[in-house]
């Protein structure tokens, strides 16, 4: 695929190989030349690629650099006073720029950091995750976990540049790429019937360099949808199908000091919220079918006790769509083709629960 280029609000995304499509130009050019630069990253990323990011570009020998430990349990309040501290100890102005270099976590959190420090920085992501490269990193939303409440402090700020380079994704293990692959099968289900075929048929240990054109198809799905509802007031929730009850179960799980891939969490919430589709009779029973073997197919079994459902369920109540303490879900009326706003009664959320813990009762 050629060097491709997508933007919303007032953010460039460019996709291919980061040392060809001007990354060090810009990062030397007279919009940042003066700015310090800070690079934001995790142990694992900086383990693997921090030598070669700057010794790969001029414009980033003199950087800061602030590692943090990685995972979600590390997406909160005490991490961000940590680096915010340390931008001061750096005396970071207004003027300087945060590179934000790392998966989901990553982008989440710097831009959050970004965003509110001095009222705010410009920031670059470079996401080095799938699951960054198709969402994360693009659209605007930075935040941190509440507890087991997730991205619920946050603010909407767009990165002045993303970076998409499939090169990264080749040191991710197996798990991180189906991870990421879940938020693909999302843009497809919520948007694109010919989209979900297409990615049916990709095979997860092909080297995920060859999947340019599928990340780019997936972000140019999300920078469609964010471009008409930035803030999230109407089509944008149509992104949150599988989320609803995908954050109560990654919730539960941090509640109790385990951390799941959040792309799992996002399948399991897939197909509850496709069972809730058909019995709501939005979905037919061939497409949920097709959802139901293809996600059983690609990704584990969840392995809770039916016994916590009760903890996951009122997790439910402080989901971030939820209208006059409603909940609502963004629900399926076919392949292709998502509806928002839907609400769903108790013992419905129930049933679709069950269904995933037992498929065959
Ligand atoms: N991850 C969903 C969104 O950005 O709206």
């Amino acid at each position: 695929m050629n060097l491709k280029t997508l933007t919303y609000n007032q953010s460039e995304i460019r996709f291919g190989n980061l040392t060809e499509n001007g990354f060090d130009a810009l990062l030397s050019s007279p919009r940042y030349a003066q700015s310090k630069k800070i690079i934001i990253t995790d142990e694992n990323v900086y383990d693997l690629w921090m030598e070669d990011f700057i010794s790969s570009f001029e414009a980033l020998h003199e950087a800061e650099i602030i590692q943090l430990p990685p995972g979600e349990e590390n997406k909160v309040l005490d991490i961000c006073q940590h680096v915010w501290s340390a931008l001061s100890e750096y005396e970071i102005g207004r003027n300087d720029l945060i590179i934000n270099f790392g998966g989901g976590v990553i982008t989440d959190l710097g831009g959050f950091i970004a965003a509110t420090f001095k009222r705010g920085l410009s920031f670059i992501n470079v996401p080095t995750t799938l699951l960054s490269q198709v969402d994360a990193s693009v659209g605007g939303k930075t935040g941190i976990d509440l507890g087991p409440y997730k991205n619920q402090i946050g603010v909407f700020a767009d990165a002045d540049y993303v970076f998409i380079d499939a090169r990264y994704l080749t040191t991710l293990p197996p798990i991180e790429l189906e991870s990421g692959y879940a938020e693909m099968l999302k843009h497809g289900l919520i948007a694109d019937a010919k989209y979900w075929k297409e990615l049916k048929s990709i095979d997860l240990s092909s080297n995920p360099e060859t999947w340019l054109d599928s990340i780019y198809h997936s972000v140019a799905i999300k920078q469609k949808i964010v471009t008409e509802d930035h803030l999230e007031k109407s089509n944008r929730k149509n992104l949150n199908f599988g989320h609803t009850i995908g954050h109560a179960i990654e919730g539960y799980y941090l509640e109790n000091d385990a951390v799941i891939p959040h792309g799992y969490a996002v399948a399991w919430g897939m197909l509850a919220e496709s069972f809730i589709s058909l019995k709501m009779e939005l979905l037919n029973q061939n497409e949920f079918e097709e959802i139901n073997d293809t996600i059983r197919n690609r990704y584990p079994k969840l392995e809770v006790e039916t016994a916590a459902i009760a903890e996951i369920k009122p997790l439910l109540l402080n989901d971030k769509k939820n209208v006059n303490g409603e909940i609502s879900f963004t629900l399926l009326n076919k392949i292709g083709s998502a509806i928002y706003n839907q609400k769903v009664n108790d013992a419905l959320i129930s049933e679709a629960f069950e269904f995933i813990l037992n498929p065959e009762a």
